[in-house]
């Protein structure tokens, strides 16, 4: 029924008439109203695609177009903007008339060209349906969402400097509206991936089970992060802000009316849920920070735990022989204990840290107590705490203490920088620690029963190291487009001949 006729602009007949008509979208519409003087920053100089729709109250067409354009709006909600212009208003009337309008309503879809520059403009002149202007809309919203493969995944973690990643692990081929709209929000400063269930190494190396899954990785010190929300836009951005602010100007997002069902009401019981303030549709229309549907991201576990250390022989195998090179020695009750999990859990981030920018690193071992080669080492070493962390390069001949005040990760960043820069204080490892590499375990290692190692060494391979692993060079791009590392790293690459963590 539609026929795409326009109203014919009668600006000299309407600035004669008293007093013009209101607006067709109130404030409280989905659609967003910009004037000539919002234009440039909300529509021309974002990031995100825009359809805009010049018109005049008066005219029958814009007023058909009404309903359907709202539903758009409301469609497209968080994924792209979906604009008005009253080209009625005096103020807007030469903005109208330099965006060339002849008639009314005139579509125009904007998008950023990749790089910069001025945004291109093409009339939309498909159906007045909010389906067909959904389907148009979403064709062009940019795709910054990069497509991982088992061969690219090195230079996916390597690329794009230490900005975050995130990576969807899907069984979909496409990418949704939703992961471009997730990506230009966080553009330059979370790469965003998207990983097929196919690709095995890539869907192993994170453990990842079911699709689809997200999982951020932070890339500064924290350990990579499982998502557990729903997937809606708003929780995701809350979840992915964790790594980095979004970008300013996100496409609107409203918050929905509070119709939790009860499968939505189940699965936030545990977490904190904020309740909306009672006007959720006026004057929110740009907020990111409502938590009305979401769910707090949940930190599943770190994504890429350190190895654990079970027997004397895989401890004198690993660290004590005169061949041994640097390892850092976690030494704790039980890794259930709190503040064990804390300096676990920031060695893990930190190994992550640097097996993510592809820094070799000497390895870091946790060794439960129980580990009776534990016991005979710290005695030897005269440390006694509940938690001792040591740095001990048996082919030196030297160790070092960890003595921060605590088990953060800074101090333990710190600690772990100046070793690698061969900075402070080393002691020396007293005698009778370092066995020669070809004899038998020292007398006082009584082998433990094998069940313990054979635990210790599927843990160890479950452990998903292969991005530094299966690095098979670094590539001449990723090389290139690296910041140069402080490359002073004397005793990890002069001497570690570990590849892997
Ligand atoms: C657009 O993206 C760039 C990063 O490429 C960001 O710096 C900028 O703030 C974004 N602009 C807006 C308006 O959000
Ligand atoms: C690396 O990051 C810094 C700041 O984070 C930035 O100034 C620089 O341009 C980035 N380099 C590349 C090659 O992306």
């Amino acid at each position: 029924m539609h026929h795409p006729t326009l109203c014919a602009v009668a600006v000299g007949v309407l600035s004669a008439l008293p007093g013009a008509q209101a607006a067709l979208y109130t404030k409280k519409s989905s659609v967003l109203q910009v004037d000539g003087k919002d234009y440039d920053r909300l529509v021309a100089k974002s990031n995100y695609t825009s359809i805009v729709e010049f018109y005049a109250p008066w005219c029958g067409h814009c007023q058909n177009l009404k309903p359907a354009y709202e539903k758009a709006a409301k469609n497209l909600e968080g994924l792209a903007k979906v604009v008005a212009v009253n080209c009625d208003e005096d103020a807007n009337k030469p903005f109208c008339g330099t965006m060339g309008i002849q008639g009314f309503p005139t579509l125009k879809i904007v998008r950023p060209k990749k790089g910069g520059g001025r945004p291109m403009v093409e009339d939309y002149q498909g159906q007045r349906t909010a389906t067909a202007i959904v389907d148009a809309v979403v064709q062009k919203i940019n795709n910054n969402v990069v497509k991982i493969e088992d061969k690219n995944l090195d230079k996916f973690l390597s690329g794009k400097n230490e900005t975050a990643k995130a990576i969807l692990f899907t069984e979909k081929g496409t990418t949704s509206a939703l992961m471009k709209a997730l990506a230009i929000d966080f553009l330059d400063v979370i790469t965003i991936g998207q990983a097929r269930n196919k690709e095995a190494q890539t869907v192993k190396t994170f453990g990842v089970e079911k699709f689809p899954t997200l999982i951020l990785l932070p890339g500064g010190d924290a350990p990579g992060v499982v998502y557990d929300g729903e997937i809606k836009k708003e929780a995701m951005v809350k979840f992915l802000s964790q790594a980095g602010a979004p970008n300013p100007d996100p496409a609107p997002l409203k918050t929905k009316e509070k119709k939790k069902d009860a499968k939505e009401k189940k699965a936030s019981s545990s977490t904190k849920t904020k309740t909306a303030t009672s006007e959720s549709s006026s004057a929110t229309s740009e907020s990111q920070t409502s938590t009305e549907t979401q769910q707090a991201p949940v930190i599943v576990e770190t994504a890429i735990p350190i190895p654990a250390i079970h027997t004397p022989e895989k401890l004198i195998k690993e660290c004590l022989t005169d061949k041994s090179h640097t390892c850092v020695l976690a030494f704790v009750p039980s890794s259930e204990d709190e503040a064990a999990k804390k300096a676990l859990d920031g060695l893990a981030a930190l190994s992550f840290k640097h097996s993510q920018s592809k820094r070799h690193l000497f390895p870091f071992f946790e060794v439960p107590k129980s580990n009776e080669g534990a016991a005979s080492l710290l005695k030897a070493l005269d440390l006694s705490s509940d938690i001792e962390i040591i740095a001990i390069n048996a082919r030196r001949g030297w160790w070092r203490h960890y003595q921060g005040a605590d088990f953060g990760q800074t101090g333990l960043e710190a600690w772990i920088d100046a070793i690698r820069m061969s900075e402070g204080v080393k002691k020396k490892l007293p005698e009778g620690i370092v066995a020669i590499s070809v004899e038998e375990p020292t007398p006082e290692a009584t082998p433990e029963a094998t069940p313990a190692a054979t635990e210790s060494a599927s843990r160890e391979e479950a452990t998903p190291v292969t991005p530094e692993a299966s690095s098979v060079s670094e590539s001449t791009e990723s090389a290139s487009t690296q910041p140069v590392e402080p490359s002073v790293e004397p005793e990890t690459a002069a001497e570690s001949g570990h590849d892997e963590l």
